[in-house]
């Protein structure tokens, strides 16, 4: 291996799971001399690590590809190299095209083989276009990825599950990221004691259908056959030094009892669920294959809440899909009213190439859809600032991340993840602290520490 010292810039789209894989890559790297650069200038490696969820998502590639041109050539003028691989969801979903429409770039990864990224390196040095590999072999990449992981802060992401077999019509994930997959629990564990030993105080699993986790039992528990995510937080529940754990994303239909139970009864497990519905017409959901129905929704939803009431419902949504008329956007309207969210997303239906409602017939006016966004928008707004003031007058334990951005102030996040502003020392970062809330506004909240400082040390 080199030990020639390397810049490594990573830029990274999507969900938390790239996010997750774009800290891997920079494990695989740091052994071949790589080091973290903030800006592209003057890096021996680029990544952009790419979604393809909307269209908008998979455009913004190849304009940052652009830029990268010019920097490239400057780099090569000087007598440098500057090798740009695109990695991630696009890369999956357009493979070797990415090289024939931008062939500024040097090699294409996939989300299952960037463990192979030193090869693919060393292949693109030698000869262009053999650099592609999107294979779909998620057991092999966590297997030769490394132990150990290099993480800076105390909340990490760990996938746990990949892939998704639920094809809805609107999603590219179950063509970008493969047919569903769950870590064994004795690698989990692994590698959360280790970022424990690191430090970090909270962990959120990762997956494109986290509650659908169904992995191999850890070594004398075969009997048990696969774990579902509740005996999974369960057990990891028991990790020391981890005394935060989340989850996301979950689907409806894997919402298990066992899985609420573990919300009344795990105190380790934060009180916020992101449960999307995407849509409140029956009519719509069927059309989009989410395999249930409205009242079903809001009957888990109240399921639930009765485990704990407290409980922060956070959710997606999409406005005009295909066939979505006034009366159906009005019952979407509705379903935000009767569920009150903590917080959501929403976004106007993107069609997707390869989905089945790319292809149906009535699609939905770009304009309407701008309406209807606009109009939800207002409305899940005025929730979450209703959310956050209800915290008003109360005390909540924050683990503190970081410095805050004024002088002596520090960031940290609530039970509910709403981020939390507050006068402290710098020596609370990486504790949890109690702070009485004081003001909010629709992003965050703000108070003061409550003494004793922590209620851990
Ligand atoms: N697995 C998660 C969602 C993953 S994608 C789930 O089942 O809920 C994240 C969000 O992007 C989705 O919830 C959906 O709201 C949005 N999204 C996915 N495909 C989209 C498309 N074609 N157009 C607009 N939004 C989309
Ligand atoms: Fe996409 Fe549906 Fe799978 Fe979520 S459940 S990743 S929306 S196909
Ligand atoms: Fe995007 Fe791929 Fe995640 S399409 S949302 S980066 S799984």
């Amino acid at each position: 291996m080199s030990s020639t010292r390397k810049r490594l810039f990573i830029k990274t789209y999507g969900c938390q799971m790239n996010v997750y894989d774009s800290e891997r890559m920079k494990d695989v790297l740091t052994p071949l001399g790589y080091e973290s650069s903030e800006t592209p200038e003057g890096s021996d490696l680029v990544i952009l690590n790419t979604c393809h969820i909307r269209e908008k998502a998979a455009e913004k590639v190849y304009s940052e590809l652009g830029r990268l041109r010019p920097l490239k050539e400057a780099r090569l003028e000087s007598g440098d190299q500057m090798t740009i691989a695109v990695a991630g969801c696009v890369a999956q979903a357009e493979g070797a095209e990415i090289m024939k429409r931008a062939p500024v770039v040097d090699l294409v990864v996939g989300p299952q083989t960037y463990h192979k990224l030193p090869e693919l390196i060393a292949r693109a040095a030698r000869a262009k276009g053999e650099a592609l590999d999107t294979e779909f072999v998620v057991e092999d990449k966590f297997d030769k990825l490394p132990a150990a992981r290099q993480v800076d802060g105390y909340s990490a992401f760990v996938t746990v599950q990949e892939g998704c077999d639920k094809f809805c019509t609107f999603c590219v994930v179950p063509y970008t990221r493969g047919a569903e997959w769950s870590r064994p629990v004795d690698q989990l564990v692994a590698e959360i004691r280790g970022l424990a030993a690191m430090g970090v105080r909270e962990v959120t699993l990762l997956g494109q259908n986290v509650n659908a986790y169904h992995g191999e039992p850890p070594a004398g528990r075969e009997a048990d056959g696969p774990w579902g995510l509740a005996q999974l937080l369960r057990h990891l529940a028991l990790i020391g030094g981890i005394d935060r754990l989340r989850y996301t994303t979950s689907h409806p239909r894997d919402m298990g009892d066992d899985l609420i139970a573990a919300h009344r009864d795990e105190e380790k497990l934060m009180p916020y669920l992101h449960l999307p519905i995407q849509v409140g017409s029956d009519k719509i959901l069927k059309a989009m294959n989410r395999q249930h129905t409205y009242a079903e929704y809001v009957d888990l939803i109240g399921r639930v809440r009765d485990a704990r009431p407290d409980i922060a419902i956070s959710g997606d949504f999409i406005v005009g899909f295909p066939g979505e008329r006034d009366e159906d956007f009005e019952a979407t309207m509705k379903c935000v009213r009767e569920i009150g969210y903590a917080t959501a997303y929403s976004f106007k239906y993107s069609r997707r190439p390869g989905t089945p409602g790319a292809a149906m017939v009535n699609q939905v006016d770009e304009g309407v859809k701008g309406e209807r966004l606009q109009a939800l928008k207002l409305l899940l707004d005025d929730q979450q600032t209703a959310f956050n003031q209800a915290q008003t007058g109360q005390t909540l334990p924050v683990l503190f991340e970081k410095a805050g951005r004024l002088e002596g102030q520090l960031h940290g996040r609530s039970p509910y993840l709403q981020s939390v502003h507050v006068q402290g020392p710098a020596e609370l970062i990486g504790q949890i602290g109690h702070v009485a809330i004081e003001s909010v506004t629709r992003n965050a909240l703000t108070g003061s520490l409550v003494l004793p400082a922590t209620v851990d040390s």
